[in-house]
């Protein structure tokens, strides 16, 4: 066998061995826990074959604890790029088999090498994450990786869109770079997310709780909004990206992909005209209006759980992608609170980033009273729903089904937050507020001088809504600019989009906003 041969087959030896990561007995176990390997994932989410793998030889360069004498190539992650639907992406798999995917100060340098080029060659970034967190034996070596890395999330932030999966334990410090990312998706029974786990926890606090109740997906996707996406299994989280990613452009400087439409455009939907129940307090479902108003019914919903009574998410009107807002009558009937502002509002600006039009759907009674809430600073949380809408550029498309008042009517994308085209339904309410509230404000003293109290009240009522609850009054003044039959808002939509296709706005120079966090 020539030099040159002897050399190439020890290359395929060391790369067969690398493909190993931790082993054959930590790759039996890895499946033993329910999880596939970093390749496995990887090769499940990426286009066949597209996989080009890079730093395969990098090893951790520790010597305490005996580290020194053990080596794996590659060290903990899996990095690289490939495609997703024909599409480049940067993505990079922590490898549980080695050391737990701890990180070390070596796997830091490797993902942020594919960090670094997804930044220059505009892509986004994936991260399946299944680690103990910090390599122990590196110390603050695995800190300042963890840093780095964080810098690299906050600077990609707005550039490139990043993805993160979280496919096993996520703990400690390392939950941030996660969180700074755009979306997380945890996958039920296997992952968790948490500062510090249940022993901790119980030693400061006394509290007992499980990994599951502390930090897992269902916890993450219901209650702390951490998570958006709460899968079954690990395969499925992977399929979600890929169908996320259809949705989003390549970097803030390109647009989301134009699929084909087969839906028709100017689809009239009767249901629509009476949808909305005569009685206001009656609930109709906003998932019916989402449905039939977008291609094909298709809808990738984003923290489904989470704040139920706004629904956010991905559709497509002729074919573009657009994101949408709508309150949701039939949970807390569509109220804001804490939770829905900033659940709708980071979604706001997400969209606004990676230039993705926002479509509207409004029915909302006005931001939830109480103490609950003034202590949760909603002032604060619906600030930055208002401040999301307000700054964003991207086309604006509104829709107001029925209910719209005082500060929520403004904080959902009124026209002078410049809303592009700014429509109502027939059954809109555009006022100050609630035909009740405002005679009882407005007549409390003189109901009390007159023979029937209630009657006058009532009577009062009536002249409110008479006045003021109706799309007609805004629409007097320009701020609706048309109000639309229910059954033709595909149909408009899609022709106020096409209309916006061309829209230019800039916001004042600055080096950034003060947005109320
Ligand atoms: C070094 C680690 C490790 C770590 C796991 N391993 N975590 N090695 N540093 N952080 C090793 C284990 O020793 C074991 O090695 C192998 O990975 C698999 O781990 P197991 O414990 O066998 O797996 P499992 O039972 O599934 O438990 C997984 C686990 C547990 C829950 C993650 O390993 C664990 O609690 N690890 C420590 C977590 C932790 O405290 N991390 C530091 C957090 S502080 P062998 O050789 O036996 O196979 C932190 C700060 C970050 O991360 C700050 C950033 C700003």
């Amino acid at each position: 066998m020539s030099n040159q041969l002897e050399k190439v087959q020890e290359l395929i030896a060391l790369r067969e061995k690398a493909r190993l990561g931790g082993g054959e007995k930590a790759i039996a176990k890895q499946h033993e826990r329910g999880k596939y390997t970093a390749r496995e994932r990887i090769a499940q989410l990426l286009d066949e074959g597209s996989f080009e793998e890079l730093d395969m030889f990098v090893q951790h360069r520790c010597t305490n604890f005996g580290q020194e004498k053990k080596h794996f190539l590659g060290d903990g992650v899996v990095t690289g790029y490939g495609t997703i639907d024909g599409r480049l992406v940067y993505v990079f798999a922590q490898d549980f088999t080695v050391f737990g995917g701890s990180l070390s100060e070596a796997m830091a340098q490797k993902i942020c090498k594919i960090m670094d080029m997804a930044m220059k060659m505009g892509a986004p970034v994936i991260g399946l994450n299944d680690s103990g967190g910090a390599r122990i034996q590196e110390g603050i070596n695995a800190l300042a990786g963890y840093a780095e890395i964080f810098e690299r999330n906050i600077l990609a932030s707005g550039v490139v869109p990043q993805i993160s999966a979280i496919l096993g334990p996520c703990a400690g410090g390392a939950v941030y770079s996660p969180a700074l990312t755009d979306f997380t998706i945890m996958t039920k029974g296997i992952s968790y997310m948490f500062l510090t786990g249940p022993k901790v926890v119980k030693t400061v606090t006394g509290e007992d709780v499980t990994q599951e109740q502390l930090g897992g997906a269902t916890m993450h996707s219901s209650k702390s909004g951490v998570a958006h996406f709460a899968t079954e299994d690990g395969e499925e989280a992977l399929m979600l990206i890929r169908k996320l990613l259809s949705y989003i452009p390549q970097n803030n400087l390109e647009e989301a992909p134009l699929v084909k439409c087969t839906d028709p455009i100017d689809r009239l939907e009767d249901s629509l005209n009476e949808i909305v129940p005569d009685s206001p307090n009656k609930a109709y479902d906003m998932y019916e209006v989402i449905g039939a108003i977008i291609d094909n019914g298709e809808f990738l919903e984003v923290q489904r759980d989470f704040a139920k009574n706004i629904i956010i998410g991905f559709a497509r009107f002729n074919g573009q992608s657009v994101g949408i807002v709508a309150n949701q009558p039939k949970y807390l009937a569509g109220v804001l609170d804490c939770n829905a502002s900033r659940k709708a509002a980071r979604f706001v600006r997400f969209c606004d980033a990676f230039n993705i039009p926002i479509v509207s759907l409004v029915d909302v009674p006005g931001f939830l009273p109480g103490t609950g809430q003034e202590y949760n600073a909603v002032i604060l949380h619906g600030a930055k729903l208002l401040y999301a809408y307000g700054e964003a550029t991207v086309p604006k498309v509104t829709v107001t089904l029925r209910k719209s008042y005082g500060g929520s009517h403004i904080v959902m994308s009124c026209k002078q937050l410049r809303g592009d085209m700014n429509y109502a339904w027939p059954t809109a309410e555009i006022a100050v507020m609630g035909a009740a509230g405002a005679a009882e404000v407005l007549y409390a003293k003189e109901a009390k001088e007159q023979a029937d109290p209630k009657a006058f009240i009532a009577e009062k009522e009536k002249e409110y809504t008479d006045l003021f609850c109706n799309p007609y009054n805004a629409a007097k003044y320009g701020y609706i600019d048309d109000v639309i039959e229910p059954r033709n808002t595909r149909f408009r939509i899609i022709r106020a989009l096409q209309q916006l296709a061309t829209k230019k706005l800039t916001n004042p120079a600055k080096k950034h906003g003060n947005i109320p966090l």
